[in-house]
């Protein structure tokens, strides 16, 4: 199967007035239609960049980035993206900002059938009743709800999130991963999530990759198993004990905390059958 989204051998630099900062370097991500990869990594590595590099926001110095078979080479409107600060636009409704991009991304729907979309969105996320709503009325939570439905309003090829859930508290966060799942299966998208949260990455994603410190490559990549349906109590159980070890020990060597080959007793080896798929 080709995949949605490749990123081949990726080498990107800043060049500021101080100089040239190197990135990315031998990135290499793909995620498959339907797909869903969480990217971790230490803060300043480049997951951002990597984001901006799949928008067509950022032409990357080596190396090529694909979505859906074609070569990106501009700014991407098949893109939905969300952030960890949603910019909401106070002088307009939330049924409203959520309808923006179908105000901008060329389209066929009538008024009508755009506000159908939106108000669609809105009752999946569960917010029927705040359509007219100012984007200061409602929570944290709930702006990055209207965030979610925006992303998405335009049935995006591709929906990134950058850290999405960083700035709420722990159980508005766990509400979200599981509308994350509600959406999903009404709505299926193929996406890329970027996170510090390694129970987010398991929870929401088949695949997590973790970058290594700057420059980034690809330093390791987990395949979480399909087990059906995920709860929350999936994230107390042994199987995701193992993952959630495997990961915080690369995390450890990304940031250069831990020696890529550990001693063998501190070792963190994949048993037979474990969701470790090696280290790349
Ligand atoms: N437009 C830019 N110009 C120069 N440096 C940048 C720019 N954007 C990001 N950087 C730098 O590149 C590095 C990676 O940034 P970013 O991709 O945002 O990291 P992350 O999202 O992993 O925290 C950081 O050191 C950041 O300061
Ligand atoms: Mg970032």
């Amino acid at each position: 199967m080709t995949n949605l989204i490749d990123i081949r051998d990726v080498r990107h630099a800043y060049r500021t007035e101080a100089g040239t900062l190197p990135v990315l370097d031998g990135l290499n991500v793909s995620v498959p239609e339907g797909g869903f990869v969480a990217v971790v990594g230490p803060s300043g590595c480049g997951k951002s960049t990597l984001t901006k590099l799949v928008a067509g926001l950022l032409k990357p110095d080596h190396g090529e980035v694909w979505l859906h078979g074609e070569k990106v080479k501009s700014p991407r409107s098949t893109v939905g993206m969300a952030f960890q600060n949603p910019v909401m636009l106070e002088w307009r409704t939330i049924l409203q900002n959520v309808m923006l991009p179908l105000e901008i991304v060329p389209n066929k729907l009538t008024k009508a059938q755009k506000q159908d979309r939106a108000r669609y969105l809105l009752e999946l996320v569960g917010l029927k009743g705040f359509e007219d709503k100012r984007p200061s009325e409602l929570s944290g939570g709930m702006r990055q709800r209207a965030s979610l439905c925006r992303a998405l309003v335009h049935k995006p090829e591709v929906l990134i999130l950058d850290e999405p859930f960083g700035a709420l508290d722990a159980f508005t966060r766990e509400d979200l991963w599981q509308i994350m799942h509600q959406v999903k299966e009404r709505e299926p998208f193929t996406g890329v999530l970027i996170t510090h949260d390694l129970r987010e990455s398991i929870f929401l994603a088949d695949k997590v990759v973790v970058l290594s410190g700057r420059p980034a490559r690809t330093q390791y990549v987990l395949d979480v198993p399909d087990t059906g349906p995920r709860s929350l109590d999936h994230l107390y159980t042994s199987e995701a004990a193992e993952m959630l070890a495997i990961l915080r020990h690369q995390i450890e060597v990304a940031q250069g905390r831990a020696p890529a080959e550990a001693e063998p007793e501190t070792r963190i080896a994949p048993p037979p059958g474990s969701a470790a798929q090696g280290m790349h």
